[in-house]
């Protein structure tokens, strides 16, 4: 049972890894073809607030190219020195694609509704981080891993975005009502989810040092 279960984390992790350096890379298109080809419903933008606008599509994809390769163990363990240089860079590119996407929330197209929810994911991305990062510093390696994670499945609401919105215009839902649902559907459930795995963890660390030998 535990084999199968190490098994099928194995494959999630491997398929989220590919998925989100997949759409990092996509998310360049616009380098080629421009904003106004390439993401036509982002164009207003370029009028509005162009700064803001490149600053987030030009860095977020860097923090959700980067994500995959902090959680890799053996990175961790033989290039210490890799993990903190590709943690400074996720940390920075958050941080300046976070105060961005903020920005731009407020002038998205879809509605208030739309911009609640890019709004309170932009804060909460950006609070998550900041935590992980001041653990990381304070060397709470712990407490950093745990802050990391809640971080992490808010920065992959760029790939569950994506794939839900893709999903629902194939189901036939039009996509103005699919982009309000998931710019909340997009973070929500992942952020629950991982709170119930951090919950599961802590339930089973407290076991096993319930069951191990006290000193006496
Ligand atoms: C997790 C926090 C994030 C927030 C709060 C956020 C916020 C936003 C907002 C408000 C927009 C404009 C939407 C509109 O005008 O309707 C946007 C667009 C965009 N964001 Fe993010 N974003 C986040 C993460 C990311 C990440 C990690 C990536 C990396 C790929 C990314 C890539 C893009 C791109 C490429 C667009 C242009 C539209 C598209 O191609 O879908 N964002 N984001």
């Amino acid at each position: 049972m535990n084999g199968l279960v190490k098994v099928l984390g194995r494959v999630g992790f491997t398929v989220a890894a590919v998925l989100s350096v997949l759409i990092a890379l996509v998310s360049y298109r616009f380098l080629p073809q421009g904003v106004e080809t390439a993401m036509d419903f982002m164009a207003h933008h370029v009028q509005d607030n162009a700064l803001m606008l490149y600053a987030h599509i030009g860095v977020a994809p860097i923090a959700l190219a980067v994500m995959p390769f902090q959680f890799l163990k053996n990175l961790r363990a033989r290039r210490p020195a890799v993990h903190r240089w590709l943690g400074r860079i996720h940390v920075a590119a958050i941080l300046v694609s976070g105060v961005a996407g903020f920005q731009l929330a407020f002038y998205t197209s879809a509605g208030p509704f739309a911009a609640a929810g890019f709004a309170i994911l932009a804060v909460i991305w950006l609070s998550t981080t900041g935590m992980a990062f001041y653990f990381a510093l304070k060397r709470q390696i712990d407490l950093h891993r745990i802050w990391m994670l809640r971080s992490a499945a808010l920065t992959f609401a760029a790939v569950t975005l994506r794939v839900y919105l893709g999903a629902a215009t194939a189901a036939g839902i039009d996509f103005d009502t699919a982009y309000l649902l998931v710019s909340w559907l997009a973070w929500v459930p992942n952020a629950l989810v991982m709170e119930a795995y951090l919950w599961t963890r802590r339930g089973s660390s407290r076991r096993i040092a319930a069951s191990e030998p006290q000193p006496t």
